[in-house]
């Protein structure tokens, strides 16, 4: 590996900077890890370890590669140790305060031009970078769990991000072998944003009686092509994650009713139904369980899978309007952050605006709410015979 590579430096060794550690070594990279946690730090070198074995056992990776990769991984103990590093990635604990600390205090460490990211899930990234002097090398560098797998990777410039800052930090990102997209310092950035109705109108379907749990999920899966059904997904998620998002997402939007939670959700939080982890959850995860059965009704399920994806599109629509990000990130980001089947404004595309927009528009009539009020922009594209390709 050539000794030009920056060196890199991560800071917090949980489940995110760990996964961003070994991404970053197996890119050829020194990578320097830090956690004020020291059984942490060890237990996440352990994990990093047993992870890159397991891949050479695989095959997916020459034993010396998994060896040199590892070799590169260094525990520090102290920050003051980061001097040397040219991108440093913040992967601690989701909290504001704490966040702005550690930038304002690395500052005086790093020099002038090494960039420093957060992979903050639902913090504005200009707040954190406030807490800089020199602001405009702070940038959001949002992976996805587990990050060795997930190919996505959000770039959010803050206000303050110089584009020199931005541009390198979306090479340096592509040239770990992901995809990355650019979104706006918004709540939810592209993915946690977009993805809301997955859920939301989901849980809505069920609490209006449409239809049950497994039926909801087979039309999404077995009709829609979505790799899991929501409530499974939410299930597999957490679901005390899950409400987690969706609630910062609905505060954060300054009570959008778009985004409000369910009831349904926050009682499975109550309940500690917290999905496959806590052995139940929207499903039983238990041996002996009986699973519920769909009611397999074409028609039913048609509706229940028309009636999401329009929200979904809607959403997608909307922050194409309010330029979260370009209509091309907008369908990468779904297809490689939630293996959606297809990018959302494609699949407008096909199945005509026109028709997105007139369900919409009949739940709009039929509930008098605001979640259902169509973008502006679906309503001026149908107006103007446009499609998104
Ligand atoms: N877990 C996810 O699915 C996910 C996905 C994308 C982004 N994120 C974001 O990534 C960040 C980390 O999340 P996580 O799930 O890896 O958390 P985690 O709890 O698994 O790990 C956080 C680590 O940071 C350490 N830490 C806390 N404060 C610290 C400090 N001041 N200095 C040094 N180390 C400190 C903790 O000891 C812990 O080991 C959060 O901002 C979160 O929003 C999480």
């Amino acid at each position: 590996m050539s000794e030009d590579k920056l060196v890199i430096g991560v800071i917090g060794s949980g489940t995110m900077g760990a996964g961003i550690v070994q991404v970053a070594a197996t890119s050829g990279h020194r990578v320097l890890l830090h956690d004020n946690n020291k059984e942490a730090l060890s237990f996440a070198m352990d994990g990093i370890e047993k992870i890159l074995n397991r891949l050479v056992e695989k095959e997916r990776m020459q034993e010396s590669e998994a060896k040199d990769a590892f070799a590169r991984i260094h525990p520090i103990e102290e920050i003051t140790d980061f001097h040397e590093c040219g991108l440093i990635i913040e992967a601690i604990v989701e909290n504001l305060e704490v966040k702005q600390n550690l930038f304002s205090n690395l500052e005086d460490i790093v020099e002038d031009d090494c960039i420093m990211a957060t992979n903050t899930s639902s913090l504005s990234i200009t707040s954190i970078a406030a807490s800089c002097q020199l602001s405009e090398r702070v940038v959001g560098i949002h992976f996805f769990n587990p990050a060795p797998l997930m190919p996505l990777v959000e770039i959010i410039p803050a206000i303050q991000t110089s584009p020199e800052v931005l541009g390198n930090s979306k090479n340096l990102i592509d040239s770990w072998g992901k995809t990355t997209v650019v979104a706006k310092d918004t709540p939810g950035f592209i993915v946690n944003r977009v993805a809301r109705p997955f859920y939301g109108e989901a849980l809505r379907i069920y609490d209006e009686g449409m239809a049950d749990i497994p039926t909801i999920d087979w039309a999404m899966k077995e009709l829609g092509g979505f790799r899991m059904g929501p409530f499974t997904l939410m299930d597999y998620i957490g679901n005390d994650i899950n409400y987690a998002v969706t609630e910062t997402v609905f505060k954060e939007f300054f009570y959008d009713p778009r985004y409000k939670p369910s009831f349904t959700q926050k009682r499975m939080v109550e309940a500690q139904r917290l999905g496959k982890k806590s052995g139940k959850g929207y499903y039983d995860y238990n041996d002996d369980a009986e699973q519920p059965e769909a009611i397999k009704d074409e028609t039913l399920g048609k509706q229940i899978l028309n009636r999401v994806v329009s929200m979904l599109i809607n959403e997608a629509v909307d922050a194409l309007f309010l330029k979260i990000a370009t209509k091309e990130d907008l369908d990468l980001a779904m297809t490689k952050g939630v293996n959606y089947p297809k990018g959302l404004l494609k699949w407008a595309d096909e199945i005509g605006l026109d028709n997105v927009l007139s369900r919409l528009e009949a739940l709009y009539e039929e509930y008098g709410e605001d979640r259902y009020r169509p973008s502006p922009l679906l309503k001026k594209m149908v107006a103007n015979n446009q499609t998104f390709y």
